[in-house]
């Protein structure tokens, strides 16, 4: 027997809950298996009794939950025999398109809003080789001239309204519910365009035996959406930056505006599925400032050593209220997916912490003080 284990990515892993076939060559980059890990000094520090996990997102190959999605999207186009893929992106989609067009051979072009990507991820669109199309305008433009130029030129859309995305990203769910042994009571998530939330509903429905989707890609022909894994589905929360909170508005909101540029987005894409998974799943929307955010990130990074892009802070920010204010009740067991990493946006990490270097002679002297001054 073969004791080679090489993961090779999430639809190999799951494979059979998956819209691919025998022959459909697999566009990978070993995306998915992402750590979850159990948070340990903040819920100490908050004084609640609750088991509070991340699912490190930011660990995926490009370093974000975007290949999840992007490894299926870009598969299937190769099979359909489309030769480029287009996206709209506040970032993170762009540098996922550009790097699994660029494995697949294919050409991607990203349409990104001037000025407003985090400089890690653009870096990543231009070094993968993806045509970067900047526009005068944000992610909602974006989206709506995607959806435009695609009718007219020989293109396929990688967005979350390309159905493989969700059901790549589905999968997330999947690793949660194995790696714990159980299904979460709550599960957090930030929302932008709120694919990710309505994918992570899909994958959790169809590991409790409870799917109305999954057969649509096989025609019924398929081995995967009955079998039950799970005896439930969690509680399923998603908390928007207040300056682009559309869910909280109760309407599209037409100038959002954030430091979470991820989730800067007025006009989500899957609206009508998101408002489904919220009543589906006796769940809520609510809202964070850009401070919260940004003191959940630092939270993070300086009592976990977990470092994540501001957007996906927004889970814990507005977990940890809804934990404190006993609306998460204590011994509850809750995920709050942290969905980019830290390093994507260099420069508002940097913001944060501005005044903490300190600059010395090299000199013995300077640097013992130096070290002496700050012993805690
Ligand atoms: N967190 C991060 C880091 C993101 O990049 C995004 C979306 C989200 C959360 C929200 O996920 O849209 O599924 O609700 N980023 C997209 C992009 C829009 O273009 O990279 P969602």
């Amino acid at each position: 027997m073969s004791t080679v284990s090489r993961y090779t990515g999430l639809i190999e892993h799951y494979r059979d809950r998956l819209p691919v076939s025998d022959d459909t060559r697999i566009i990978s980059i070993g995306e998915g298996n992402t750590p979850l890990v159990r948070l340990e000094n903040i819920p100490r520090e908050i004084g609640k009794d609750i088991d509070l996990y991340i699912k490190y997102e930011g660990l995926n190959p490009t370093g974000s939950f975007k290949d999840r999605g992007m490894t299926m999207a870009v598969t299937r186009a190769m099979e359909e025999g489309s030769r480029a893929v287009l996206c709209a992106s506040t970032g993170n989609t762009s540098a996922a398109a550009a790097a699994y067009a660029a494995r697949a051979g294919m050409t991607a072009f990203v349409i990104i809003p001037e000025g407003m990507i985090a400089l890690g991820k653009l870096a990543q669109a231009m070094i993968h080789g993806a045509v970067v199309i900047q526009i005068r305008g944000n992610f909602d433009d974006g989206m709506r001239l995607v959806k435009e130029v695609a009718e007219h030129a020989p293109v396929t859309i990688v967005n979350s309204i390309n159905p493989y995305r969700l059901q790549g990203q589905k999968t997330a769910a999947f690793e949660i519910v194995d790696a714990l042994g159980r299904t979460p009571d709550f599960h957090c998530l930030p929302v932008g365009n709120a694919g990710n939330i309505t994918a992570h509903w899909i994958g959790y429905s169809e590991y409790a035996g409870m799917s109305t989707q999954a057969c649509a890609f096989c025609g019924g022909d398929c081995k995967h959406p009955c079998a039950a894994v799970s005896d439930k589905r969690p509680v399923m929360v998603g908390y928007q930056a207040s300056g682009a909170a559309p869910f909280l508005r109760g309407e599209m909101v037409d100038h959002p505006d954030t430091v979470a540029t991820a989730i800067r987005i007025g006009h989500p894409q899957s609206w009508d599925q998101a408002w489904k998974v919220r009543e589906e799943s006796g769940g809520w929307f609510d809202e964070c400032t850009d401070e919260e955010i940004l003191a959940a990130q630092k939270l993070l990074t300086s009592k976990e050593g977990i470092f994540c892009e501001p957007a996906s802070a927004t889970s814990v920010a507005g977990a940890l209220r809804d934990i404190k204010a006993g609306k998460i009740p204590e011994g509850s067991c809750v995920v709050c997916t942290l969905t980019g990493h830290g390093l994507k946006d260099p420069d508002t990490a940097i913001k944060q912490c501005e005044g903490d270097m300190l600059t010395v002679d090299a000199e013995l002297d300077a640097v013992k003080k130096a070290i002496l001054d700050n012993l805690a």
